[in-house]
């Protein structure tokens, strides 16, 4: 049951969900600033204007990291820190910050793996069309050149986007996330190929600098099973990974899109407007991949419905992953089951389902290099005696590593998995009340961080490499 030595062991956040500092030292205002500013959108209102306070507190923070043993720090940069209005304008304290975080990371011996876009756009580029404006794109990727030549000599992991599906989807569909726009499937297309491109693009650019580092993309991984035997339900899940896992992987991955769905959209109207330069630039960088980054958190059940399905009010709750909504072509729906597990917030338990899910991808992908680049259980942690005693965590994340060691046994080629999330931060809608971390942080008690149980179990399994893990 023992990992490589190689093979790293990290945890991971997102420079909204922890930083703070939002207007501190040169910082553009971004998309999410704006957002959780408008009534209604976040549990009580919660905003990252001051988040954990990692902007300050980081060489804390990596303390912590460097005493649980962690190899390696997964983190994103905002962007608005380095570009206050997108492009243009390079904001030196912005850079000088990143800096002291690598190099704080390279002092503990962390490996620094760096995401350039989760989810933080500057508002300039927001209020100009966000994703749907390909202007978007030119920005991104001369914002990406700026990270690479600031920083690529001493990072060497780049995770160009985090998770392409909620930002689009809550963005367009549900109108959870900025820019709030709700059943708007031709922009939701539209928004995934601009990204997708963007990625292409920034590739390119990277392969160009001879950095001699990996870069790649993370993705959320979801993959659909039907709930029954049933003829109807089967093509069900064809159709939810078609949309789901093909959509996104396979531009990436193989450098073109999914046959199945491009001809649905041609029935629907949705087709994106791409350009043949964009579609060879998308089949250009494909090779390029280093590797791709897995977001597990759960698998879908999926049920197919016809015309006469009604479906429930979207609300924040029902629109961040909970089962029982319709897809938006009204084809399926996902369920809750009553012989499956569920967290507080409704996200089904499923370590079996991560194994099937990773030989459904080796099938289609072959042998690609992965990293699961966030996994972990969002739970209100009890408190006894003072201590974090967040046991369902432990067992949470045992069950999974476990799940990515019998994958890497059937041939899978996992290099590396990071727990979401390194410290209590920041859920985007959910306020602080949804924990994931190793480090709790004591929102009464002026931010002071505590270690918790799973801090203490999570270093014993990096030092032994995971040789007491319980199957
Ligand atoms: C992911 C996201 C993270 C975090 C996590 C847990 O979708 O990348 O930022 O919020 O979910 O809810």
């Amino acid at each position: 049951m023992k990992f490589s030595n190689e093979f790293l062991f990290g945890a991971a956040t997102a420079a909204y969900q922890v930083e703070g500092a939002w207007d501190q030292d040169g910082k553009g205002i971004t998309n999410w600033d704006e957002f959780t500013k408008i009534p209604g959108k976040t549990f009580e209102g919660t905003n990252g204007d001051v988040a954990v306070d990692h902007y300050n507190r980081y060489k804390e923070d990596i303390a912590l990291m460097a005493e649980m043993g962690l190899e390696s720090y997964r983190f994103s940069i905002s962007w608005a820190r380095i570009l206050p209005n997108g492009t243009g304008k390079i904001n030196q304290k912005g850079i000088d910050f990143y800096n002291k975080l690598i190099n704080e990371c390279l002092k503990h011996g962390i490996v620094p793996f760096v995401t350039l876009y989760h989810w933080d756009l500057p508002l300039p580029l927001e209020k100009d069309g966000s994703w749907l404006n390909k202007k978007t794109v030119d920005a991104y990727v001369e914002y990406a050149k700026v990270c690479f030549e600031a920083f690529g000599d001493r990072v060497k992991h780049f995770i160009t986007f985090n998770e392409t599906v909620v930002f689009t989807a809550l963005g367009y569909l549900t109108g959870a996330h900025p820019p709030g726009i709700t059943n708007d499937p031709k922009k939701y297309f539209q928004a995934t190929h601009n990204v997708f491109y963007a990625h292409a693009r920034a590739l390119i650019e990277y392969k160009k600098l001879n950095q001699y580092g990996e870069i790649g993309l993370s993705h959320v991984f979801s993959p659909a099973f039907s709930i029954d035997d049933s003829e109807e339900n089967q093509f069900a899940q064809l159709h939810a990974n078609q949309f789901n896992t093909n959509w996104f992987y396979d531009p990436i991955l193989l450098g073109r899109y999914p046959e199945y769905v491009v001809h649905e959209l041609e029935k629907l109207g949705y087709v994106p407007e791409w350009t043949q330069e964009e579609l060879d630039t998308i089949a250009q960088a494909a090779p390029l991949n280093d590797f791709m980054g897995l977001n597990y958190y759960q698998p879908q059940r999926v049920e197919k419905i016809d015309s006469s399905f009604q479906s429930k009010e979207l609300t924040r709750e029902n629109s961040t992953g909970s089962p029982g909504n319709p897809s938006f072509d009204g084809v399926y729906r996902t369920v809750k089951m009553d012989d499956k597990r569920y967290t507080k917030w409704d996200w089904e338990i499923s370590p079996e389902g991560f194994v099937s899910g990773l030989k459904m991808l080796k099938e289609q992908y072959g042998q690609i290099k992965l990293y699961i680049t966030e996994n972990g259980l969002g739970d209100e942690d009890p408190i006894i005696e003072g201590e974090i005693c967040d046991i369902p965590r432990i067992n949470f994340i045992n069950d999974h590593l476990v799940a990515v060691k019998a994958a890497i046994d059937n041939g899978v080629n996992i290099k590396g998995y990071y727990a979401w999330s390194a410290i209590d931060l920041l859920s985007w809608l959910n306020g602080y009340k949804k924990q994931y971390g190793f480090i709790y942080v004591d929102h009464q008690n002026g931010l002071e961080r505590k270690k918790k149980a799973s801090f203490h179990w999570f270093k014993d399994v990096i030092a032994t490499r995971g040789e007491n893990l319980h199957k």
